[in-house]
């Protein structure tokens, strides 16, 4: 069997072309340059994953998700990532905040929308949609549909941040292409989104890593509550 290890995931090829996604302890940051275990994030992660991926895909954003296998794998559809990461920014932050000298936390409105080229041996680098047709990642019609896809998730997303008294900073998403389409690929997680808390402005996320500011997992539980409690609230409503 075809596995592919990532930083915080293990991907195994089933025979049936689906692909199982085990979620693992590991937290990495600064293209995996600080690295730690942190036992039980993997389960945390696949189930704030689970949550967010349904929710969007119930939104009408096409998702691989397809069912929970254990309490930290994930059953999904194979898909041709494109080496992106699309992010959008609600606020700045990051390497916005490095790249611009504009303060933390002002707000893009519009949101923005970024696109990296997935290339660790590069540091991933930001790259426009000239950039990607020299490299020939995507088309220009795929760029656009994976930019209008990302904001439309982004923007569900948001909703729901609000319901959670979560601020939703920014977040970087991946897609892949299926043989029914383009569809939402990889996690939606706190490690990869920025949420912070609307009241107090603490992160809820990896930053709480990356910056070495207390303890990680307690944020991603909360996270989970609150979702939890905010997606009861919207079947309920
Ligand atoms: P950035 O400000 O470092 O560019 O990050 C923007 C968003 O993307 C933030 O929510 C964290 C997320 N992200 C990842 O998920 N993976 C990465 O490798 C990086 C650099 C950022």
């Amino acid at each position: 069997m075809q596995q592919y290890e990532g930083k915080a995931k293990r991907v195994t090829v089933r025979d049936d072309g689906d692909v199982e996604i085990y979620y693992k302890d590991d937290a990495t940051a600064f293209n995996g340059q600080k690295h730690e275990l942190f036992a039980g994030k993997g389960a945390l992660n696949s189930q704030i994953a689970e949550r967010l991926l349904v929710y969007l895909q119930q939104r009408g954003t096409p998702t691989h998700h397809v069912q929970r296998l254990d309490d930290r794998t994930l059953l999904a559809k194979r898909v041709k990532i494109f080496p992106l990461e699309v992010v959008v920014r609600f606020k700045v932050a990051g390497s916005l905040a490095k790249r611009t000298g504009l303060p933390d936390n002002t707000v893009c409105a519009p949101p923005i929308v970024e696109t990296y080229y997935k290339r660790d041996d590069l540091g991933d680098p930001i790259v426009n949609d000239d950039h990607i047709r020299l490299l020939g990642i995507a088309t220009p019609a795929d760029v656009l549909t994976l930019r209008r896809m990302a904001l439309k998730a982004a923007l569900d997303l948001k909703a729901l941040c609000d319901k959670a008294e979560i601020d939703l900073v920014d977040l970087k998403l991946e897609f892949g292409q299926s043989g029914a389409g383009i569809l939402l690929a990889d996690e939606v997680s706190p490690d990869t989104c920025r949420f912070r808390d609307k009241k107090t402005g603490s992160s809820l996320d990896k930053d709480v890593f990356r910056q070495g500011k207390g303890d990680l997992l307690s944020g991603y539980r909360e996270v989970l509550q609150r979702f939890e409690k905010a997606l009861a609230e919207v079947v309920r409503a």
